[in-house]
């Protein structure tokens, strides 16, 4: 049974990851190599459970409770005792592979290893592992603590059991679940990051403005954030490291990211995060 849950990485992703499972009752140790970035962490999950505390979605006792399940790290090898990890670092890829074989050498064996990957191939993850049947793709959405699916992708030497106690997590966690096999992008990004690639190329082609893309979307087709905005939010560096996944992966001149799309990451409009992308914060 799994009752410690590692999360590597402290960012967007990490951070809501740890926040749910600590919130459900696993012990949770959040590993990063910055310390900061864990401070960081550490408030936005409190505030954000005081946040649904307010609104009455939590009792007020589960804010410090669930604080006190979750522990940071910087040394990975405090890993070591944990039955469940979830990698959620930075999209690329060899940074992916670099964490896996590490991680597998410290993790206690019969552990699963999942991966937040939006997009790269978990048989390739799990390749460099000795225990690729243990390793699983468990794709949260953000803003996790609210968003109601995990995306579970089998590599292609997934275990039976593997999948069945991922898919026992998901229920644990009040989350739904959807399968997806092992190719570019799973289902979401398969279609989402089309879709915002093709609203930055009207964008860039003068069709219309960033406002009225978003307004068209958001109220045309009731998506609770307009394109251009979600793509502010997911973090621009982040839906093109996907986009070139899909380009890469399927070999397909459709998927080609929109040039604006690369020069507003070169300049470090990243959205949100950096306080300016489509639109400034
Ligand atoms: N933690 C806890 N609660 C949060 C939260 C967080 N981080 N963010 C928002 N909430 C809660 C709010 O408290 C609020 O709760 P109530 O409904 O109880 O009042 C609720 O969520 C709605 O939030 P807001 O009222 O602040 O704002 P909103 O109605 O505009 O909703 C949103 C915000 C939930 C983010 C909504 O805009 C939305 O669903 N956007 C689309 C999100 C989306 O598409 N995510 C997927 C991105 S793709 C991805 O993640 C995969 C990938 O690989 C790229």
């Amino acid at each position: 049974m799994v009752k410690t849950v590692g999360v590597l990485g402290a960012g967007q992703m990490g951070n809501g990851i740890a926040h749910v499972f600590a919130q459900f009752g696993y012990q949770v140790i959040i590993y990063d190599i910055a310390q900061a970035q864990l401070d960081k962490a550490l408030a936005t999950i409190r505030q954000n459970l005081e946040r649904q505390a307010k609104k009455g979605a939590i009792a007020e006792s589960l804010v410090a409770e669930t604080m006190g399940r979750i522990r940071s790290t910087t040394e990975m090898s405090d890993l070591a005792p944990v039955d469940f990890a979830v990698e959620a670092v930075t999209e690329f890829e060899q940074l992916k592979l670099e964490i896996f074989r590490k991680l597998d050498g410290i993790v206690q064996p019969g552990a699963i290893l999942a991966s937040n990957t939006s997009s790269i191939p978990i048989t390739k993850i799990a390749s460099v592992t000795k225990r690729p049947d243990q390793v699983i793709g468990m794709h949260f959405m953000n803003p996790v603590p609210v968003m109601k699916l995990v995306e579970v992708i089998r590599g292609h030497a997934t275990s039976d059991e593997t999948f069945a106690r991922t898919s026992e997590l998901v229920a644990k966690l009040e989350k739904e679940m959807a399968v997806s096999q092992d190719y570019p992008g799973f289902i979401v990004n398969r279609v989402l990051i089309p879709m915002i690639n093709e609203a930055i190329f009207a964008l860039y082609e003068g069709i219309a403005t960033a406002e009225d893309i978003d307004k068209g979307m958001k109220l045309g087709t009731n998506q609770p954030m307009g394109p251009l905005t979600l793509a502010d939010f997911i973090g621009l560096d982040t839906v093109l490291a996907i986009a070139n996944v899909l380009y890469d992966g399927f070999k397909d001149p459709k998927y080609r990211p929109c040039p604006l799309l690369v020069k507003m990451v070169n300049a470090g409009h990243l959205g949100r995060k950096s306080g300016r992308g489509f639109y400034t914060y």
